[in-house]
């Protein structure tokens, strides 16, 4: 039986419901979270509670227990066997059920919170062999850095990927690669990594701030500025990174190869850092 949280209650996922009046089915007005279970610990958990409550502070969404954030998560994984497994935990928070109506609700009405944990493992194939990418046009909107869970404008261009064989996508915004659908991307010119800044037109990944910090007390050089899309063929490696997939090298983006086409050493350098970051987190080392 699998047990989430719903509006401070543990329940069967079977006895789980949620009002059609409810703002994040209506308008998307709505924020999550993503977190990452290794068998026994979280990877920065306190890197995701942070973004979470910037989440719910920039959409104005109240939560009063938004400090129960990691102990809920943490329940999550033990309610539902999961201490020994590699799992995953998604938090959801909208603006609450009221009739439909552009503006909030007035009163404001509870927040509706929604969680649950599941076993999630790596694509090792996909990390050790690499992938390929679809180049488009980045059509979201300006509010990127915001975890948003209206993300039709992340699922569209990711299906269409998916329909051409492509495990992500390469957006585009005037001229400049951002980010894929649900990683941040990476390039490697010269042995230095370089990736969009944070901004409003990326989410600022919790992996993508741990790969930067391991690749700097490592000693190789990380420039925080966009790459340009007609730049993709001076690139010597790439690879894109988020929670639920760690690090994934990139053979090709659109029809251009990158570099050799394989998975380059810098690549497999950083996600080596990045695999002893994972184990450092373990408190029981
Ligand atoms: N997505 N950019 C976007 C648009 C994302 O949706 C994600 C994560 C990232 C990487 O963030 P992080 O390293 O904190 O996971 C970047 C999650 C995994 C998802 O939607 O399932």
């Amino acid at each position: 039986m699998e047990t989430v949280y719903l509006n401070g209650q543990y329940l069967s996922k079977d006895d789980a419901f949620i009002s059609p009046d409810d703002r994040g089915f209506l308008f998307g007005d709505s924020i999550y979270e993503v977190t990452r279970w290794y068998g026994g610990y979280f990877f920065d958990l306190p890197g995701h509670a942070d973004r979470f409550r910037r989440s719910l502070k920039e959409t104005r969404i109240e939560w009063d227990d938004a400090d129960k954030f990691e102990q809920i998560s943490l329940d999550l994984i033990h309610r539902n066997d999961l201490g020994s497994e590699c799992a995953i935990v998604y938090f959801q928070v909208t603006r609450g059920v009221a009739p439909r109506n552009h503006a909030f609700p007035d009163p404001p009405v509870k927040p509706t919170v929604y969680g649950y944990a599941r076993r999630h493992s790596i694509n090792t194939l996909a990390c050790e062999r690499g992938v390929n990418m679809w180049l488009t046009p980045d059509p979201r909107w300006n509010r990127c850095d915001i975890k948003s869970t209206a993300l039709l404008a992340n699922v569209m261009p990711y299906q269409e990927a998916h329909d051409r064989g492509c495990a992500e996508v390469c957006f585009v915004r005037e001229g400049l690669v951002t980010e894929g659908a649900h990683s941040n991307i990476f390039f490697v010119k010269n042995d230095a990594i370089h990736t969009h800044p944070e901004s409003n037109y990326i989410l600022s990944g919790i992996t993508r701030s741990n790969i930067l910090s391991a690749a700097r007390e490592n000693g190789i050089s990380v420039i925080e500025e966009a790459v340009p899309a007609d730049m993709l063929s001076y690139m010597h490696e790439a690879f894109f990174a988020n929670t639920t997939g760690e690090i994934v090298p990139v053979l090709k983006i659109g029809d251009q190869v990158i570099g050799s086409g394989t998975p380059g050493p810098v690549t497999k350098n950083i996600q080596r850092l990045f695999r002893d970051k994972i184990e450092a987190a373990n408190p029981i080392r």
